[in-house]
C-alpha cells in the first residue's frame, strides 16, 4: 500500500466518523468495524520477521501484537491497550503534530529526561514504558529492529514527498493562555466534544468484543491508557496535540478549550510509573509543565501541573545567560 492509499483510506474513515457522529455512537462503531475487518484480512498475510512492514503493523496493531494478555508470554510488553498510532496518526505518516516522518533526522540526540545521548531505539522504549505503560523491548528483538527500520524508512518516504504532501493540514499552533487551566470548563468541553468517541468515563470504545484487539477510540484515562510519566500526561503537550488533532477530523477548538480539556483529562486517574523522581537528573531541563517533582524551582507542584505556566517559563528564561 502506498502512502497515498493509506491517506485516502483514512480520509474516508474520518469522514465516516464525522457523519456518523451526528447520528450516534453506535453507528460510528459499526462503520469503523467494517473498516477493521478488511484490515484484519490483510494482516494475516506475512510473518513476524523484522521487516518495515512488520514494524508498521507493530505501530498500528500494538495491543494485539504486544499486549499484556498475548497468548505467548514472551510477547507481553504493554499494559495499556493503546496503539502507537493512537497518538502518531496514520501510523506516523501524517505530517505535523507527533508525525514520525522526520524522526530519523532527529537522532541520535541528547535527552534531558535520560541525561544521555539517545537513538531511535531508546526513544521507542520511552514510548513503550510511558505512553504504552509497558516494559522496554530488548534492543536485539525482531520487534525493536522492525519498529526502528519502519521509522527509518519514513525518513526516505518524507524526502520523496512533494511540498504539498509535506504540509501539515492542521489549525494554527496552540498558544498557551496566561492563566491556570480550568478543569471544570475542560469537563464541559469534554462532554460536548469528546465523550461521544472516547466515552463518558474516558475509557474509550473497544474495536471488537475481544479487548486484545485494542481500541477503535482510545482510552484517555484509566487503566488502559498512558501512564503519568508520558508526554501526553503534560498539560501543554496534550494541549498542542488536542488543538492540532481533536476532535478527530474536525480540530476546531480554541486555545482556551484545548488547554482546559487537556487539564481535565490529566486531572483523571491513570497508571503510575515507578521511579519518576529519577527523570531529568539535571532538573533545570525538566519541562515547565511536568506534573511530578522534584523541581529546580519553588513553584508549587499544582502550578507545574495546571499552570499558570508563564511565570515558570519567565523564571527559567531569566536564568539563561543573555544572548550576546
Ligand atoms: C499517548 C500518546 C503516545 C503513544 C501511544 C505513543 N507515543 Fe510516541 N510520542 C508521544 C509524544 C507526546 C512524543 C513527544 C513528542 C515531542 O517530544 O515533541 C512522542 C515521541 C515519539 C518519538 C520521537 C519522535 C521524534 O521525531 O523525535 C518516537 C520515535 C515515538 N514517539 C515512537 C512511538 C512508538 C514506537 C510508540 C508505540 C510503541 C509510541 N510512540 C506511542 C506520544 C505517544
Ligand atoms: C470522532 C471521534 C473522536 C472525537 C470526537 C475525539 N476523538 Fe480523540 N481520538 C479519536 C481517535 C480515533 C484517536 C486515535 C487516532 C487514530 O486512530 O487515528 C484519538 C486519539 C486521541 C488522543 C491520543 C490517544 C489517547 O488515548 O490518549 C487524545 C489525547 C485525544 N484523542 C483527545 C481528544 C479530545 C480532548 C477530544 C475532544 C476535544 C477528542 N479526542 C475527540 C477519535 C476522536
Amino acid at each position: 500500500m502506498t502512502i497515498h492509499q493509506v491517506r485516502a483510506e483514512r480520509r474516508g474513515l474520518s469522514a465516516a466518523i464525522i457523519v456518523s457522529c451526528a447520528v450516534g455512537a453506535g453507528v460510528v462503531g459499526a462503520t469503523l468495524y467494517q473498516g477493521r475487518d478488511q484490515v484484519t484480512e490483510a494482516r494475516t498475510v506475512g510473518s513476524a520477521v523484522a521487516t518495515e512492514e512488520y514494524g508498521r503493523r507493530l505501530l498500528r496493531e500494538t495491543p494485539e501484537l504486544l499486549g499484556h494478555d498475548h497468548p505467548d508470554p514472551d510477547r507481553r510488553f504493554i499494559r495499556s491497550r493503546l496503539a502507537c498510532a493512537s497518538c502518531h496518526l496514520k501510523v506516523g505518516t501524517e505530517p505535523g503534530t507527533l508525525t514520525l516522518l522526520q524522526t530519523d533526522e532527529h537522532y541520535p540526540r541528547f535527552s534531558g529526561r535520560a541525561a544521555a545521548m539517545t537513538d531511535i531505539e531508546d526513544r521507542i522504549n520511552e514510548c513503550m514504558t510511558r505512553s504504552m505503560n509497558g516494559k522496554p523491548l530488548p534492543m536485539d528483538s525482531p520487534e525493536m529492529i522492525a519498529m526502528a527500520s519502519y521509522l527509518r524508512s519514513l525518513g526516505a518516504q518524507y524526502e520523496a514527498m512533494g511540498a504539498t504532501s509535506k504540509h501539515a493540514d492542521e489549525p494554527a499552533a496552540f498558544q498557551m493562555p496566561d492563566r491556570r487551566a480550568d478543569v471544570t470548563a475542560g469537563e464541559t468541553v469534554y462532554t460536548e466534544r469528546c465523550a461521544i468517541c472516547h466515552g463518558t468515563d474516558g475509557g474509550g470504545l473497544l474495536a471488537t468484543a475481544d479487548p486484545r484487539q485494542g481500541f477503535l477510540f482510545p482510552a484517555l484515562w484509566g487503566p488502559d491508557s498512558f501512564n503519568d510519566g508520558a508526554g501526553m500526561g503534560r498539560v501543554l503537550t496534550a494541549s498542542r496535540f488536542i488543538k492540532a488533532r481533536m476532535p478527530l477530523g474536525q480540530p476546531d477548538l480554541t486555545d482556551e478549550q484545548a488547554f482546559d480539556v487537556a487539564a481535565f483529562i490529566n486531572s483523571k486517574p491513570r497508571p503510575a510509573m515507578a521511579g519518576l523522581e529519577h527523570d531529568y537528573p539535571d532538573l533545570t531541563r525538566k519541562p515547565i509543565d511536568n506534573g511530578y517533582g522534584p523541581y529546580a524551582d519553588d513553584f508549587p507542584q499544582d502550578q507545574h501541573k495546571y499552570g499558570p505556566f508563564k511565570p515558570i517559563a519567565d523564571y527559567y528564561n531569566s536564568l539563561k545567560p543573555p544572548a550576546s
